[in-house]
């Protein structure tokens, strides 16, 4: 199932994730559906706040279907460890038709619960390290626009004000 991603402005996309404590058929399910979601949004990485869930997972995948073994599940993840900088366009789902320049880790190991709740660490270097970091944040109620200057943010949210009262947001 495609679920419609959920737009900035919306509350569920500011606030902590709970944590997954049960690790069964209907987690299988919703993962599944992220993934669908995530392809037919065209992102390569998707948090289930970004459709309307309040729980601790994300999905990436930054070959976008080119590798199979590149689709990455990640429940409660946490980063722990993060090293070097990288600075580049950034964009989101939940913010779209906006890109920034956004500095990050250029390598970042992650901390994170497989489906079967198995934990496991996984270390991305580039884009893999950016979905990482973007993809946290998310759970933790943190957008990619709170690692840009206030002045672009407060550009970003004026032009979606207007876009919301023009019934185009
Ligand atoms: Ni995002």
């Amino acid at each position: 199932m495609i679920y419609p991603i959920v737009k900035f402005g919306d509350p569920v996309l500011e606030k902590s994730a709970a944590e997954v404590t049960s690790f069964d058929d209907g987690l299988k399910k919703l993962v599944e559906d992220m993934f669908e979601s995530m392809y037919a949004a065209r992102g390569v990485g998707l948090a289930a706040p970004q459709i309307g869930i309040s729980q601790r997972i994300a999905v990436v995948d930054v070959t976008f279907k080119e590798d199979p073994g590149a689709k990455l599940v990640l429940i409660n993840p946490v980063i722990i460890s993060k090293e070097g900088r990288q600075r580049n366009s950034e964009g989101c789902l939940s913010i779209p038709e906006f890109r920034e320049d956004v500095t990050r880790a250029k390598i970042v190991t992650v901390r994170a619960q497989d489906l079967s709740g198995k934990f496991f660490e996984h270390t991305g270097e580039e884009l893999l390290a950016r979905a990482f970091l973007h993809e946290t944040d998310h759970l933790n109620g943190k957008l990619y626009i709170s690692h840009v200057s206030a002045l672009k943010r407060d550009l970003i949210k004026r032009k979606i004000k207007k876009m919301v009262k023009a019934g185009e947001w």
